[in-house]
């Protein structure tokens, strides 16, 4: 089986990137991780990579005179090592138009809420501090837009008494392993369509196990 090459941004601990990695060492997943590329020096999930054996590129942004500039290198790395799908997973720069359109509806990002509420930093703080009963996490195909674009995979989970943003955090980032590898493999294998705003998928067999609310 042909595998896609996919490039993980990070920018820290890379859990994602391990759920991602964990997925890929099935001999059946569609994708393959080619390269780890952090913006930040000696992040673990720099170690994380190096462990499985993934090549790794650290840009510091930085370096670089200027946002255009950075990410022209990050796209040079991505496409000599053949990345075909880049994936944010904790990748704390906001990418401008230029850069994504060069992988268009071919880059994903997770992000700990249920899109379209709560995008931008501090996602857990607003959703306690709006009272929100559910909240939960969103795989969603990159556009120019922050936190945007359309959704390919969310989780939702409960928001319970006496929640701190740790606690509720640890609660989404367990639902965001789960949804991400899912979701890369649905765009890797060619299940996704894009419609206007939305994903669609497919293959609708698979899209329940992202959209059923985990066991409270
Ligand atoms: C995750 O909560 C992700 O949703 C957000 O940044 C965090 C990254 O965590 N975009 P990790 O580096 O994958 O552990």
């Amino acid at each position: 089986m042909d595998r896609v090459k996919v490039g993980v941004l990070i920018s820290g601990r890379g859990s994602n990137l391990q759920a991602l990695i964990d997925a890929a060492a099935a001999p059946d997943y569609p994708a393959e991780i080619a390269l780890v590329i952090s913006n930040i020096p000696e992040v673990y999930g720099l170690e994380r990579a190096r462990a499985a054996g993934i090549e790794t590129a650290t840009l510091p942004h930085n370096n670089y005179p200027d946002r255009a500039t950075f990410e022209q290198a990050l796209a040079h790395a991505l496409r000599e090592a053949g990345c075909e799908i880049v994936c944010l997973a904790g990748f704390m720069r906001v990418l401008g138009g230029a850069f994504v359109a060069q992988w268009p509806n071919r880059m994903l990002n997770v992000h700990p809420s249920l899109l379209p509420s709560f995008k931008g930093l501090h996602t857990q703080r607003k959703a306690l501090e709006a009272g929100v009963t559910l909240a939960g996490c969103s795989v969603h195909i990159v556009t120019p837009d922050l936190d945007d674009g359309p959704i390919l995979a969310q989780a939702a989970v409960p928001v319970l008494p006496g929640d701190t943003e740790d606690s509720l955090s640890a609660r989404i980032l367990e639902q965001e392993h789960r949804i991400y590898p899912a979701a890369l493999a649905w765009l890797a294998s060619g299940q996704v369509r894009i419609e206007g705003r939305r994903a669609i998928l497919d293959n609708a067999d698979r899209q329940p196990e992202a959209l059923v609310m985990p066991p409270v």
